[in-house]
């Protein structure tokens, strides 16, 4: 475990001081400045030569200001001649940009991959991507780890008898699928039709949820509309006002704490790969991935495989 470094951005102090405690390792000593006109400066107040270089940063909002530093951080190293630069991005920002939807747009996961790749970042490593497919964007490894087991162990003490896991809409079937497996329960889906950025509708439930009470999952709550409008369908079509909701990616912008406030909700579980904004709300339960950051950086320094860290086809 020497000859490696661990440095963090500014988007997640907490989740960087967790795993540099599970390593048992300071973090890197660095400094990020803000210019009074907006720029980010990074310097790295340690020698990186010939090490391998770990940078954890969640592209969390406020998004871009947090990509630029991921990048800056990045750029640092290779001008300092580090080996290998690995960018552990737990949360990965426009992920959800990953196709045109026949419409004069960018792929802006694809842009973000691109840059990534051009300030001279070797590996990737996150979390519950939103699309595996993001990985095609990129030429050098990516790593997505899962949250779904952390989230079982989590959660299943909790669970209501006769519960369904209910994947929000179709993307995240196999997520759900997962879940279902572990907890020995069975899927629902639901159809989701996004009218704008932040409005969705649910067009139709398919599996019968009649008098049982709902898990419903995600990779992320933004505004909290998709969830919304979920339970809606759900207690329209007759479940048990028993909700609970595991997403790995607690955004919460806009009013989100106020449309998740519906009296079925019993729980909201999301992980800490962004930083909490949210303090004072007696649903919401957040489950540290540092141990699972930590054992991703072990197996990289074993040359140790992390396919068990990661979610599998089903
Ligand atoms: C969409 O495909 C994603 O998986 C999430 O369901 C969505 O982005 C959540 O956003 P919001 O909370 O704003 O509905």
């Amino acid at each position: 475990m020497d000859n490696f470094i661990l440095f963090a951005g500014t988007a997640n102090p907490d989740l960087a001081a967790a795993v540099s405690q599970k390593l048992n390792i300071p973090l890197g000593k660095s400094l990020v400045e803000c210019f009074p006109d907006g720029e980010v400066n990074v310097q790295l107040l340690e020698s990186v030569r010939e090490k391998a270089v770990f940078i954890l940063q969640s592209t969390a909002p406020p998004v871009n200001d947090h990509l630029v530093e991921l990048l800056a951080f990045a750029d640092a190293c290779r001008r300092s001649a580090a080996r290998r630069i690995t960018a552990i991005i737990p949360y990965f920002g426009y992920a959800r940009s990953d196709k045109r939807h026949g419409r004069r747009e960018p792929i802006a996961a694809s842009m973000v991959a691109e840059v990534l790749q051009a300030v001279g970042v070797t590996h990737i490593v996150t979390l519950d991507l939103h699309t595996p497919q993001i990985e095609g964007f990129f030429r050098i490894p990516v790593d997505s780890l899962t949250a779904v087991p952390i989230f079982c162990e989590a959660i299943s003490p909790h669970l209501p008898p006769n519960f369904v896991v209910v994947s929000p809409d179709t993307g995240r079937v196999q997520m759900a699928t997962q879940y279902a497996q572990k907890l020995n329960s069975s899927v629902v889906v639901l159809h989701k039709h996004r009218k704008s950025g932040t409005e969705t509708e649910v067009t139709r439930v398919v599996g019968d949820v009649k008098g049982c009470a709902c898990l419903i999952i995600d990779d992320m709550i933004s505004t909290g509309g998709t969830l919304a409008r979920s339970i809606e369908a759900l207690l329209k079509a007759e479940a048990r006002p028993e909700i609970m909701i595991a997403a790995t990616h607690g955004l919460f912008v806009k009013d989100a704490r106020a449309k998740l406030s519906h009296p079925s909700i019993q729980a909201v579980y999301v992980t800490d790969t962004i930083a909490p904004t949210e303090t004072d709300w007696q649903q919401l339960k957040i489950v540290s991935i540092a141990p699972l950051i930590a054992t991703a950086i072990k197996q990289f320094q074993v040359d140790g495989s992390l396919k068990d860290l990661c979610l599998k086809e089903v």
